[in-house]
């Protein structure tokens, strides 16, 4: 009889077979996606009620897509494998009713300093929709990478990739409302075939979206950081764009564009657009009071 593992999202059934022939791309994300729901996200609340006995089953189908992994003699010298190793090494100790000695720290409270950095940051934001003719170093555009890379991911498939674009010949494959001259654009794809081979096309198609739209966020964040100006466009996500986009860059079929950002050096200060007062903005519930007010619909 093979080996059966079972990918929750979906119920989508894998054999060993199936694992020896997976595209290596999708075999990570899998094995991304067991590391997290089949360790990740049991672990805390077991680790909380356990009484130390063996869980013969705790984790097993994560082991056996790394076990593939290592047979196949894919590397596992990055991050993301060393993240993964670590979540299976606790549930060895976890099958074999090892004790596990826990010693990762809760969060703190930022310093009135550091609080002020936050608020430098997340207020004073804006888009920037006007460029100088200035070159962004390409460290700069390494940390706004980076920046995106650090956002959350539903469920750690890490589908999300991206284009820089820097070459204004390149940069008309790209459609915006507005002009994009002097920045450079960052373009944020994902692989469609990654939420497929975990059934999350079906369970939570939005995710991949979402997705990409939280690296935005943290892109944009950094950008401001660095003293760079930025903006979240959307319009190359027409579908018509999009699949130009795709066909001109030489996309394959199965990259999806979500979004673009532009970046660059603010060539003129903007005044901030202000949102809803808070109260406006929440919804309470008929019968139940909050302490931010709002409206009762
Ligand atoms: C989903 C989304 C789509 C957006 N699309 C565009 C766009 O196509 N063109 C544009 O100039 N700005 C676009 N923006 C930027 C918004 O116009 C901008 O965030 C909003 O006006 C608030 O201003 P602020 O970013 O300065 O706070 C988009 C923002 C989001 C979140």
């Amino acid at each position: 009889m093979p080996e059966i593992i079972k990918v929750i999202s979906g119920g989508i059934e894998y054999t060993k077979e199936d694992l020896m022939k997976m595209d290596p791309v999708l075999l990570r994300a899998l094995l991304h996606e067991r590391a997290h729901h089949n360790i990740e996200v049991p672990f805390y609340t077991t680790l909380l009620k356990w009484k130390g006995n063996p869980m013969p089953n705790f984790g097993q189908q994560a082991q056996i897509v790394f076990d593939v992994w290592q047979e196949r003699g894919f590397t596992e010298d990055t991050p993301d494998i060393a993240w993964v190793k670590e979540y299976l090494a606790i549930a060895k100790k976890i099958r074999a009713g090892q004790k596990i000695e826990w010693t990762e720290p809760l969060p703190t409270p930022f310093t009135d300093e550091e609080m002020a950095v936050v608020n430098k940051l997340i207020y004073g934001r804006h888009s920037i929709r006007d460029w100088l003719d200035k070159p962004v170093p390409d460290d700069m555009i390494e940390k706004i990478l980076e920046a995106g890379r650090a956002a959350p991911i539903g469920c750690n498939l890490d589908e999300v990739r991206f284009i820089v674009i820097r070459e204004p010949e390149e940069a008309k494959m790209v459609t915006s409302d507005i002009s994009t001259q002097n920045a450079v654009i960052i373009v944020i794809c994902y692989d469609t075939r990654i939420p497929k081979v975990v059934g999350q096309d079906r369970s939570v198609p939005q995710n991949a979206g979402f997705d990409a739209a939280a690296a935005a966020d943290h892109m944009l964040l950094m950008a401001h950081a660095l003293g760079l100006g930025g903006v979240w466009l959307s319009e190359n996500k027409t579908k018509a764009a999009a699949e130009k986009f795709k066909e001109q860059y030489g996309l394959p079929v199965y990259i999806e564009v979500a979004l673009h950002i532009a970046v660059g050096w603010t060539a003129i200060g903007t005044i901030k657009s202000k949102r809803l007062p808070l109260t406006d903005m929440m919804i309470q519930r008929r019968g139940m009071c909050s302490d931010f007010g709002g409206k009762r619909i």
